[in-house]
């Protein structure tokens, strides 16, 4: 019997019109752009502005990208992941305000949160359900709105982040396309070193937390670089061995962007050229679940059907993996 994976079948993005350059950041912090550039690899990042717009809103514009771009509509659809780290609220789950903004309720959903590897975590479910045969389209969704989270007087933070919103479609594939193989990683020990302190239900929100700033990301950067160095290569370079493949059979590498001196070191470890290492960490920064979807919506037209990619991943929790992933279309 021919064995059915999910396939990723479209891809859609948005990313907010303002723009926050590291420029803008010289005036709200001590650093530079010099500073920012050869730490980081970023130049500037997306910030939502507008009043009243959350998490789902960038959600709704890249699933309606891709829903035009495939020629389908939001019945069409038969389920929504949303992963993120910033939903609209609590609860509840932001996938429900998603489709219904999106003008249906023919979809079910849920949120998912796994900080930075939120996107690989939800692929990997959402595969589960078209391997299953009980879901034919389920729409995958990152998008994080970090400005709402991060404190712009913490020039180790703020730099960092930005907001954005990508998905992917996931369909049935029989022509040995698709979601091959995945390792997906988790570590609690790892929990103090990246979090939001207050808000949830150990720190419930108090003017005490507010005066603590503790709703706003706190990061360990030394540490989450060491441990995010060691470990997305790791993983990377595990699912190239047990899938047999080379550095010559792989034609891309998705990597998280947190950082480009960690991505380099990935590619290092897996023996991968700079060409073939996809990356956009200098236009939008780190947009934590919308990192992955984002570089698929932008080298789309590069990737050919057949093209082996590796996808990584690293973030708070700890939380890391990587995924095997055979291209399915021309676009
Ligand atoms: O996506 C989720 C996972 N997150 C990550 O993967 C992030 C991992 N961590 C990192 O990417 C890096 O640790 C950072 C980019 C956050 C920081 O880079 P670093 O090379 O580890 O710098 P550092 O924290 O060791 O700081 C080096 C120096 C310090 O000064 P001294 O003590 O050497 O005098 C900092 O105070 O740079 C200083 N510094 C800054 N200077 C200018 C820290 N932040 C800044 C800044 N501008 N924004």
């Amino acid at each position: 019997m021919t064995k059915i994976r999910a396939a990723i079948t479209g891809v859609g993005g948005y990313v907010p019109d303002t723009i926050l350059s590291n420029k803008d950041l010289e005036r709200l912090v001590d650093t530079n752009d010099e500073w920012i550039i050869s730490r980081t690899g970023i130049r500037e990042r997306r910030i939502l502005k507008e009043p009243g717009k959350a998490t789902s809103d960038m959600a709704v514009m890249a699933v309606r990208d891709l829903l035009s771009k495939r020629g389908l509509e939001p019945d069409d659809i038969d389920l929504l992941i949303l992963c993120s780290v910033t939903p609209d609220m609590i609860f509840p789950a932001s996938a429900n305000l998603i489709t219904h903004k999106l003008g249906t309720s023919k979809p079910w959903g849920f949120d998912l949160a796994a900080a930075c590897s939120s996107f690989l975590y939800g692929l990997h479910v959402g595969a589960q359900f078209i391997q299953a045969g009980t879901h034919k389209r389920v729409v995958v969704v990152g998008s994080d709105k970090m400005s709402a989270i991060v404190d712009y007087t913490d020039r180790n933070t703020c730099i960092l982040f930005g907001d954005g919103a990508g998905c992917v479609l996931l369909e049935p594939s029989e022509d040995d396309c698709g979601i091959m193989d995945a390792i997906l990683r988790s570590d609690g020990a790892g929990a103090e070193f990246l979090r939001q302190k207050a808000g949830g239900s150990l720190n419930p929100p108090s003017h005490e937390t507010i005066d603590a700033r503790e709703h706003f990301v706190y990061q360990e950067g030394k540490t989450v670089f060491k441990f995010a160095t060691t470990n997305m290569a790791d993983v990377s370079r595990r699912i190239m061995d047990r899938n047999n493949l080379s550095a010559e059979d792989v034609q891309w590498l998705v990597p998280h962007q947190a950082n480009k001196r960690i991505i380099d070191y990935t590619a290092e470890i897996m023996g991968l050229p700079e060409e073939k290492v996809l990356m956009n960490i200098e236009r939008y920064g780190n947009t934590t679940s919308a990192t992955l979807p984002l570089l698929l919506w932008d080298y789309e037209k590069q990737l050919r059907k057949g093209d082996n990619l590796i996808l990584a991943t690293f973030g708070g929790g700890f939380t890391w993996g990587s995924m095997y992933v055979r291209w399915s279309y021309n676009s």
